[in-house]
């Protein structure tokens, strides 16, 4: 892989985009994930691998590159224009721009309309089309890993920011049997359930229950998936968000957080012998989702998932 893919940009280099011969090959197809921070991002490694082994079957796919840019969100409108005007044919987008970008988007699907959140962007002509693959993310990565099917399933959510969101909206769209979600600050947990339930994705069926993971209420369910989309296990010491042995034993746990690859609550699970996995699993169904929207192309998952190791290693 070329040094150049694995810099991090800024939005000085894309008002003087292409920096340099070197970053993108002549008449070559840029795409790119945007956030802040950034550095960390291992979008890149596992997007090139894919477009190298794609290219292996449609030569044109050995001039695509896919770049990372540190963007702050008083950045963000200036570069989404910048982006366009050089055509980049699409866009992942992370913290904070999820919910930011919505309301510059030309297009969106329902998803996008539901989560209040877009992960992904497709060039038209007209402007940035909108699209969220992070639900179909979460739902891969459970089948996959865990061999969980979200429908008919009670599910136990952690977290009301912008992840656990994206997470509501899919148990919801893909009906769980009851969806219960925990969170440390009350308001912003009831907000995400008054929502939620004037959401699309809602519908009379839907059980959804709000809880405060310090104290869960006796009438939880066995035998449920807990998914846990709260950033808290991103540091090595963090607590786990919800304390397993107090509720009724879950089938399945799920923690969104890849790095580290072990959180406190995974080594609760694995203390409880309940199967559970990290996210290493759901970026890589959200990336090849998004890299099969822009070249139409399924995606070499095998190698998506071999470059992040190799990544993880050298990390
Ligand atoms: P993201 O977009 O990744 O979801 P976010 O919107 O900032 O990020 O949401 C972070 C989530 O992690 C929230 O649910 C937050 O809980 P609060 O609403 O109480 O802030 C949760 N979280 C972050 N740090 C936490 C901590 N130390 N303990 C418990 N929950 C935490």
């Amino acid at each position: 892989m070329s040094v150049a893919t694995e810099h991090t940009y800024t939005l000085t280099d894309l008002e003087h985009w292409p920096v340099g011969v070197d970053q993108c090959p002549v008449n070559g197809t840029a795409l790119a994930v945007i956030g802040h921070p950034i550095g960390h991002s291992l979008s890149p490694v596992m997007h090139n691998a894919a477009l190298i082994e794609l290219a292996k079957a449609r030569p044109e796919f050995a001039q695509w590159r896919y770049f990372k840019f540190d963007i702050a969100p008083e950045e963000l409108v200036r570069a989404i224009t910048l982006f366009h005007r050089h055509k980049f044919r699409g866009l992942n987008l992370t913290v904070p721009h999820k919910a930011l970008v919505v309301p510059h988007l030309v297009a969106k699907d329902s998803f996008v309309q539901d989560a209040g959140a877009a992960n992904t962007l497709q060039f038209t002509e007209a402007g940035w089309r909108g699209f969220n693959t992070d639900g179909i993310g979460l739902s891969v990565a459970l089948r996959e890993d865990l061999g969980v099917n979200l429908t008919g399933t009670n599910v136990i959510l952690l977290g009301a920011g912008g992840a656990a969101r994206a997470a509501a909206i899919e148990c919801l769209l893909r009906k769980c049997a009851s969806l219960w979600i925990a969170n440390r600050t009350s308001t912003t947990l009831n907000e995400l359930i008054t929502s939620l339930r004037k959401s699309a994705a809602f519908n009379e069926e839907s059980h959804l229950e709000g809880f405060d993971p310090k104290a869960p209420p006796t009438t939880l369910p066995s035998r449920a998936v807990v998914i846990n989309a709260t950033s808290l296990g991103l540091k090595a010491d963090d607590d786990a968000p919800l304390d397993l042995a107090k509720i009724p034993t879950p089938a399945k746990v799920f923690d969104m957080i890849y790095r580290p690859p072990q959180t406190a609550l995974l080594r609760q699970a694995a203390l409880l012998t309940i199967p559970s996995a990290n996210g290493l699993s759901m970026l890589i169904y959200q990336g090849a989702a998004s890299l099969e929207r822009w070249t139409g192309e399924s995606a070499p998952i095998k190698i998506m998932r071999h470059a992040l190791r190799g990544a993880h290693h050298s990390a």
